[in-house]
């Protein structure tokens, strides 16, 4: 084991714009870096490096964490590995306890049935190219199936013979324990071989590694399983599996596209003709780990299944929990009595990938078609369908996405567009209800970002809503005020954030576009003329339940912006750690709002000015002098921001 003052060492000297400077390309940006997020496909930089706080954000897929996190996720390595890449960069001569016996034991166990798996892949390999069996059975069943000699090896194909013990007996002689082997399947508990007379997949882990076995049956016999696979192991979970994951990582990052099928025969023939953003789930519905997994490299999945009903409905039941994770699902249905193995070798991989194009479909809009159709003329059951595809809208979680879903699906449903929002929001309400119960207080929090964390208070609109007028920086104000507003702003004149924020916008109250936002300024600047507690907790456990999610998402909020964030409205963070320095973050958050709210004030006047007649000097001069005053404040303001004014 590392000694935990070497690991500290490590966590000391990695910089994060080192270590993430290795890998990606980074540009300055004030205090921080930014550059192409290397876990998601993206055009634009999203992808955020905080030095201050020595952490990584990517404001697009969501990933965050320190150094050693970025290199767990960026190499795809264990804890200890990190620390090791770290150590090696930063030259630290890492201190190590003997790990305990039972540790080494645990470990050695795990090592040893990696390396079994590796040597049954190259026994069964060894059977198929270079026993006769082996030749004239199995290699010449995969050469008739159309896979070449380069993709039976890549992809570590083989065969087991119709022998005892063949296996077994390698695997001896070689000083593998028996337990082992029977551990990972490849021995019964009658010390025979458990494939035998069939051709043999192996299974890998995302690293590469062989952790299971598949081995398909020769005969046709009605009697037996097409497929036998490897018992589950502390190297398999067959729910965190995806076959062929390893040989897709990387064309799925770089089309920014996961192609899913259901077999074997299906990845193989499609990798072999060049379409390589391929897995297969092996038969079953998608399971949360399996998407998750997906998700790491990309949030499209085109689903492509035969045409059967089986296949359908397969594919409809992983539905709410890609949708959950915010992925796209589009599926094609292969023509009748096709699967994607004999579709693309019938027709090749241009026509192929011609027809995913055009047949891929929308899966929500996919499912309410289908559900339409099985209700055929029924009223009560189209309306049942109703009731069903909101559901399914309702588990997505970003409320623009939610709103194309309501457009799309209220025309194949022929409801307006209001009806279907109020069923989405019901249940969106109930969801939120019963998250509450089961939580105490707080609702779900999406994630940190700004636009989306507000959903809840009205779902569907709610995202329309924020990008009008000024709320993004009444937002940040009240941020401040729940955050810091008992804190010090200037302590040798006594005065709090709260109360320096609110002697500078109380002349603009009224003009606050958001209730909600208006409603806790206020609320803060009574009770603090009350003496009374204005901490976060009290904001948490308000009675208002819009203010309740204001000051949880406040609280789980970083104190940082992606830059596209930052730029399209105009709130700046000119420091980094409020918990030292509150002042400059107020002044400024302060100064932004009144050079927005003196712009509206302007414009006011000036509608005034227009329609009042021009020889009315006494009507006039007063709102003409106003006008010069605003526009000076104005000035001053923008000049103390570094901002130039646009008229
Ligand atoms: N499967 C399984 N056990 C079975 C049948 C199927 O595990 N008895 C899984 C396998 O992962 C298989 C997938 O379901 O690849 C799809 O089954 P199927 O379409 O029947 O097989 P194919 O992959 O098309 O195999 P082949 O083309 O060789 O018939
Ligand atoms: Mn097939």
């Amino acid at each position: 084991m590392i000694l935990p003052s070497s690991i500290q060492e490590v966590n000391d000297a990695a910089k994060i714009e080192e270590v993430v400077g290795d890998f990606v390309n980074l540009k300055r940006r004030g205090a921080n870096y930014s550059g192409l997020c290397p876990f998601h496909n993206e055009k634009s930089p999203s992808f955020n490096v905080n030095p201050a706080r020595n952490i990584f954000k990517c404001f697009g897929c969501g990933k965050a964490g320190d150094p050693i996190t970025f290199v767990m996720e960026h190499e795809q390595v264990s804890y200890p590995e990190a620390i090791r890449f770290l150590a090696k960069k930063y030259r630290i001569e890492l201190k190590e306890t003997e790990s305990s016996d039972q540790q080494r034991q645990e470990q050695q166990a795990i090592d040893s049935l990696y390396l079994i798996n590796q040597f049954a892949q190259e026994y069964f390999q060894t059977q198929l190219f270079d026993t006769d069996k082996g030749r004239s059975v199995g290699l010449s069943y995969f050469k008739q199936r159309g896979f070449r000699e380069e993709t039976i090896k890549k992809f570590g194909l083989g065969f087991a013979q119709n022998d005892m013990d063949g296996l077994l007996r390698a695997g001896k002689q070689k000083g593998y324990n028996t337990d082992q082997l029977k551990k990972l399947g490849l021995v019964t508990q009658y010390d025979r071989d458990f494939f035998r007379e069939r051709v043999m997949f192996s299974i890998h882990n995302l690293t590469g590694k062989v952790i299971a076995f598949a081995g398909r049956i020769m005969a046709k016999d009605p009697k037996q399983p097409k497929y036998i696979n490897s018992p589950e192991t502390e190297i398999y979970y067959k729910s965190k599996v995806l076959y062929g994951i390893f040989f897709a990582k990387k064309a799925i990052r770089q089309f920014d596209e996961c192609l899913l099928v259901e077999g074997y025969t299906d990845v193989i023939s499609l990798h072999q003709s060049g379409i390589e953003n391929v897995v297969a789930s092996s038969g079953t519905a998608l399971t949360p780990d399996q998407i998750r997994l997906i998700k790491r490299f990309t949030n499209n999945i085109k689903i492509i299944y035969d045409g059967d009903a089986a296949g359908i409905k397969a594919a409809l039941r992983g539905l709410d929990l890609a949708l959950a994770e915010d992925m796209n699902v589009r599926l094609v249905l292969l023509p009748d009595q096709e699967d994607p193995d004999s579709y693309i070798q019938k027709v090749g991989s241009e026509a192929f990938l011609a027809y995913l194009k055009e047949k891929g479909k929308d899966i929500v809009q996919f499912e309410t078609e289908l559900l339409l159709k099985e209700a055929g003329d029924d009223p009560t059951r189209r309306a049942g369908v109703l009731g069903q595809i909101a559901n399914t809208i309702s588990k997505i979680k970003n409320p623009l996405r939610r709103d194309e879903y309501v457009k799309v699906t209220r025309q194949v449903l022929g409801v307006d567009e209001g009806r279907m929002i109020f069923e989405v929001n019901k249940l969106l309400r109930r969801d939120l209800e019963k998250h509450q119960a089961l939580e105490g207080v707080t609702p779900p929090s999406s994630d940190d970002s700004f636009p989306t964390e507000e959903y809840v208070s009205n779902p569907v609109m709610a995202e329309a809503e924020m990008s009008v007028g000024d709320e993004f920086q009444e937002k940040h104000i009240a941020h401040i005020l729940i955050n810091a507003g008992g804190e010090w702003y200037d302590q040798a004149h006594n005065t709090t954030v709260a109360q320096y924020v609110w002697i500078n916008i109380e002349d603009v109250i009224d003009y606050f576009d958001s209730n909600l936002y208006k409603k806790v300024v206020v609320e803060i600047m009574q009770r603090v003329n009350q003496g009374l507690d204005i901490s976060a907790q009290y904001f948490i456990n308000h009675p208002d339940t819009d203010v309740r999610q204001l000051a949880s998402t406040v609280l789980t909020s970083p104190y940082e912006f992606s830059e596209n964030w930052e730029l399209k409205h105009e709130v700046f963070l000119n420091q980094r750690k409020p918990e030292d320095n509150y002042f400059k973050d107020a002044e400024a958050a302060v100064k932004r709002l009144k050079l927005r709210k003196i712009g509206r004030i302007i414009a006011d006047n000036h509608a005034k000015m227009k329609v009042i007649n021009q020889g009315d000097v006494e009507q006039l001069l007063p709102l003409i002098k106003l006008d010069q005053k605003l526009k000076a404040m104005r000035n001053q303001l923008a000049g103390e921001l570094g901002m130039v004014v646009v008229k």
